[in-house]
């Protein structure tokens, strides 16, 4: 299920305490693409990737320390213009801020970039979704823009 966000009515981005969030720079977007495929999916590797070649680039990081330690991204603009996701945060960083952190900092960029509404596709975690972004659901949008695509494992 897709689920729809309306821009203007997104929360101000809180700041959690300790991990920043920014955009990766350049020379870390190979290990932020390779760490998304390990932690998470090929496929959300790939969406990484795409938002990593947009310019401005459409992908955020959370990360803690120096030298840092990603906690987790999110990306929008990526399978396609005004989608928002893949997000994820590792494990061990869950409960904590992050993960509404990364979306608000995409949803406030989208709307600046001139959106007004955005759509999370075939959104796995959909109370994530209503609960920090007021997200709804979108009748009828199963199957998505998914539909039919390839997996590794075939
Ligand atoms: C979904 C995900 C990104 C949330 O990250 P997180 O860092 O744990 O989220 P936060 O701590 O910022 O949570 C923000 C709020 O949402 C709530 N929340 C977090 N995950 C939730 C979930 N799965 N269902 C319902 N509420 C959730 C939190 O309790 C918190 O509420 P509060 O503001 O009242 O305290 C993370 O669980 C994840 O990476 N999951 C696996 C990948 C995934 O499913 N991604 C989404 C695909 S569409």
């Amino acid at each position: 299920m897709d689920m729809l966000i309306a821009l203007q009515r997104v929360p101000e981005a809180p700041v959690p305490a300790g991990p920043g969030v920014r955009k990766p720079i350049a020379p870390e977007h190979d290990l932020v693409i390779a760490w998304i495929a390990r932690h998470f999916t090929p496929a959300w590797a790939s969406e990484a990737r795409a938002a990593l070649a947009n310019r401005p680039i459409t992908l955020f990081i959370a990360t803690r320390g120096a030298p840092s330690e990603l906690l987790g991204f999110c990306a929008y603009d990526a399978t396609a213009r005004g989608f928002v996701g893949p997000i994820g945060v590792l494990d061990a960083a869950r409960r904590g801020g992050v993960g509404a952190a990364l979306l608000l900092a995409c949803l406030h960029e989208m709307r600046a970039m001139g959106y007004d509404y955005a759509v999370a596709g075939a959104v796995g975690a959909p109370d994530f979704f209503r609960h920090v972004a007021g997200a709804i659901d979108i009748p009828g949008s199963t199957p998505g823009i998914y539909a039919g695509m390839q997996h590794a494992a075939q």
